[in-house]
């Protein structure tokens, strides 16, 4: 079927096919025959880089330009929902029946807020948690939402993002019963039974725009599924490296899955030495280019270093504890072709789109902490091997497991590579899970009655799997908890939240978490300080990441916690009596300590060589704390603790910033981060008003104020620059570009 032929309006299939794309990929086909384009449900299963995307996008242009519809597209990670934005965007210049154009927006931080501006738009991506959240606030534009696409639906399966996506979608049905929704999902053994649940018809294929050849390779062998095999010159002793430079040999580029960081940055440097004779001229000044703006993009560390030496020889390595910035540019730099080997930790093979000619799958083992070691499942093999291929660049696509002896050979090919993936379950029926959905369900008015709540969750997919009794239980226990700390009242049949239960649905808190914080700001501890704070939030199971304490650090951490005893909101459990409470203490002082040397601006190298706390890893608690310290926040304003609002209000945003009290002025200004502001504070600019009389000159001459940061500061603080000055600065500047990226 061509897209000539479909019924969407002219312009929009214009757009499509500017893009590249003529004609559908059969998935696709199907998916347009069974309906998408008349309003049908349908569950999606198709493999990676089978065009599933561009399904829900002809659905939403159907809904936006004919129907005067609104678009809900979910998408399980922040990344992928930029991803999704930056695709959306395109159709942008089409105008709707009034004559104005597509409105696309994105949302994905900020869970306390109902987000009324999200109304403006006609199609809104969010990540589940941030669509939770504003179903939790009632936004009321998600009452005419008239299509959801639900991306990689598979995740249900998932025990941290499955449920919340669960409970996402059976609320969506429940206050829009007429919307249609459209869920994608890798290939899994039951897509039919997640289609009967959502009231959908279900389409399932194996097509990939690319072949795949799946295989296990021994020692210079490979044996491929179909029963072929490969000899493979030997040119490196590393049998994964081999297996690339064997595929960069015939033009390609090869994405090794490693199953640690540590691991994947050991093979990156091992594939470094060895790819770097086989890279042009050209290539190699690239990227020289491409590294000397690794050592630019935010803070300079030592993995930035690292990382970039080996991108200089045609390697790189991409796990979670990677900034934002230099993930990005490795992404973009591997997708153009520039980065011959990647290595990458299993989170990658979720969602981004990073396709290779050979994916290599080093560990199909796994480590986790308090189980041992255990093999991965099917569908995550397959999710790995699936971004083999490039498609329009590659003819074939391989995904290639290692066996160390025949018998480990075998047992690959007959548990991965012939084998189907697993059916998904949801894991909805945790206590720990399900509390905040329990309590959120009365908040927000979703029910309000014991019936009423079960009859919420016996729409679920847990209770379509097993049955809603399974789920009652837990529930009960719940609606007890609830009550016992005050969060629901009941009359009658009645239930209903209280103010202090509804504040904590809608600051997206667990329940746990609210008794904690509103214990902690009662008792106090004795002496007030930031680190208690910063403590109590890292003691609440909303805190995340968590810290686990090595063992070389433990007696330090106990010194620490020794020294601050007194400024702890909670009690230190006893080192003998009970060891793992202690330990578990010690890692939340562990975390506390991290956002303390934050705040007393530690830079992130020192980060990395005093707690092993990389870059990744460290925005991330930054963002979590963020969200705590605002909860706690809004908790100590509705128990009416004003004396403590000021201080919590300050900690909050010198966690924002990483700075000391004093540069608060200062990283309020735009372009201004904390490197910057520090700067301009040593040189006796402390305040607004410093900056304003400062002379133009004087700011251009500090490190990293160049003149468009200068200017940027000028029009700030309302100083004012001769024109005839401001030329003659343009001209010394010409040489000499500074970005204005916030530092
Ligand atoms: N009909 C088509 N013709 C050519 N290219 C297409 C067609 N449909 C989609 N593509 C391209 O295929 C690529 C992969 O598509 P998409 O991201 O939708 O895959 P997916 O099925 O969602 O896979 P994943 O499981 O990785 O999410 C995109 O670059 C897209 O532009
Ligand atoms: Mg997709």
């Amino acid at each position: 079927m061509k897209i000539e032929d479909l019924a969407i309006p002219e312009p929009a299939k214009q757009v499509i096919i500017k893009s590249g794309i003529t004609e559908l990929y059969p998935p696709q086909e199907e998916a347009i025959c069974e309906g998408a384009l008349e309003g049908k449900n349908l569950v999606l299963a198709s493999p990676t880089a089978s065009g599933k995307t561009l399904i829900a996008e002809l659905c939403a242009l159907k809904h936006i330009l004919e129907r005067k519809g609104r678009v809900l597209y979910l998408t399980p990670l922040r990344a992928l929902a930029s991803e999704k934005y930056e695709e959306l965007k395109r159709y942008s210049s089409l105008r709707k029946t009034d004559g104005r154009r597509i409105r696309v927006g994105i949302s994905t931080g900020d869970y306390d807020s109902s987000d009324n501006w999200l109304g403006q738009f006609d199609v809104v991506v969010t990540t589940n948690e941030k669509a939770d959240s504003l179903l939790r606030h009632r936004t009321k534009w998600m009452d005419e939402i008239s299509l959801v696409v639900a991306d990689e639906v598979h995740l249900l399966n998932d025990k941290d993002r499955g449920p919340t996506l669960e409970v996402v979608l059976a609320r969506l049905l429940q206050i829009n019963p007429n919307s249609q929704l459209l869920a994608l999902s890798a290939t899994i053994k039951n897509a039919d039974e997640a289609a009967e649940w959502l009231n959908a018809n279900s389409i399932t294929t194996e097509w990939r725009p690319v072949v795949l050849k799946e295989g296990v390779a021994r020692q210079n062998e490979i044996l491929f599924k179909d029963g072929g095999a490969t000899k493979i010159e030997k040119q490196s002793t590393n049998p994964a490296v081999n297996l690339a430079l064997h595929i960069v040999g015939s033009g390609g580029q090869a994405l090794i899955f490693a199953s640690t960081r540590r691991n994947s940055v050991s093979l990156a440097k091992k594939a470094s030495f060895e790819v770097n004779s086989r890279l042009s001229k050209p290539l190699k000044r690239f990227l020289q280019r491409l590294s000397e703006q690794i050592l630019t993009a935010g803070e300079r560390t030592r993995i930035g270093d690292l990382l970039a030496e080996l991108v200089k020889r045609g390697a790189a390595f991409h796990h979670a504890g990677l900034s934002g910035a230099h993930r990005r540019l490795i992404e973009k730099a591997f997708r153009n072709g520039k980065i011959k080997i990647l290595t990458a930790t299993p989170t990658l093979a979720f969602g981004v789109n990073l396709p290779a000619r050979m994916v290599v799958v080093h560990d199909y083992r796994r480590y986790e902490p308090g189980y041992g070691y255990y093999p991965i499942s099917v569908l995550e093999y397959k999710q790995m091997a699936g971004r083999a291929g490039r498609p329009r660049y590659d003819k074939v696509g391989e995904a290639i497991l290692l066996a160390k002896n025949e018998d480990e050979q075998d047992y690959l090919l007959e548990s991965y590579v012939l084998a189907q993936p697993e059916r998904i379950w949801s894991k909805l029926a945790v206590e720990r899970v399900l509390r905040s959905h329990v309590l959120a369900t009365i908040a927000a008015d979703f029910a309000h009655t014991e019936q009423g709540i079960y009859d919420f969750f016996s729409k679920t997919f847990y209770a379509y799997q097993y049955e809603a009794k399974a789920i009652q239980g837990v529930i009960t226990k719940i609606l007890k908890f609830l009550h016992d700390e005050r969060m629901i009242e009941v009359s009658g049949k009645d239930i209903h939240a209280t103010k202090f239960g509804r504040r904590i649905s809608e600051l997206y808190i667990d329940p746990v978490t609210g008794v904690l914080v509103r214990e902690a700001l009662q008792i106090r501890a004795p002496r007030l300080t930031d680190l208690s704070y910063l403590h109590m939030i890292s003691h609440t199971p909303d805190m995340f990441p968590k810290l686990r304490p090595y063992s070389r650090e433990i007696d330090e951490l106990a010194l620490f916690v020794d020294q601050h005893g007194s400024e702890f909101m909670f009690p230190v459990p006893s080192e003998w009596e009970d060891h793992i409470a202690f330990e578990e203490f010690l890692g939340e002082a562990k975390l506390a300590w991290v956002l303390e040397s934050w705040i007393a601006e530690t830079s992130e190298d020192e980060m990395i060589g005093k707690f092993t706390v990389q870059p990744g890893d460290l925005y991330r608690i930054i963002d979590s704390a963020k969200w705590l310290l605002h909860a706690s926040h809004e908790l100590a304003r509705l128990f009416k603790h004003k004396d403590i609002l000021p201080g919590l209000s300050e900690v909050m945003q010198r966690v924002q910033k990483g700075v000391k009290r004093e540069l608060l002025p200062l990283v309020r200004l735009e372009g201004i981060g904390r490197v910057r502001a520090r700067i301009l504070y040593n040189a006796d600019l402390k305040t607004i008003a410093d900056l304003k009389k400062a002379h133009i000159k004087k700011l251009t001459s500090l490190p990293l104020i160049g003149l468009k940061v200068a200017k940027k500061i000028k029009d700030q603080t309302g100083g004012f620059i001769k024109s005839e000055e401001w030329k003659k600065l343009k001209k010394g500047e010409e040489s000499e570009q500074k970005a204005i990226t916030e530092y």
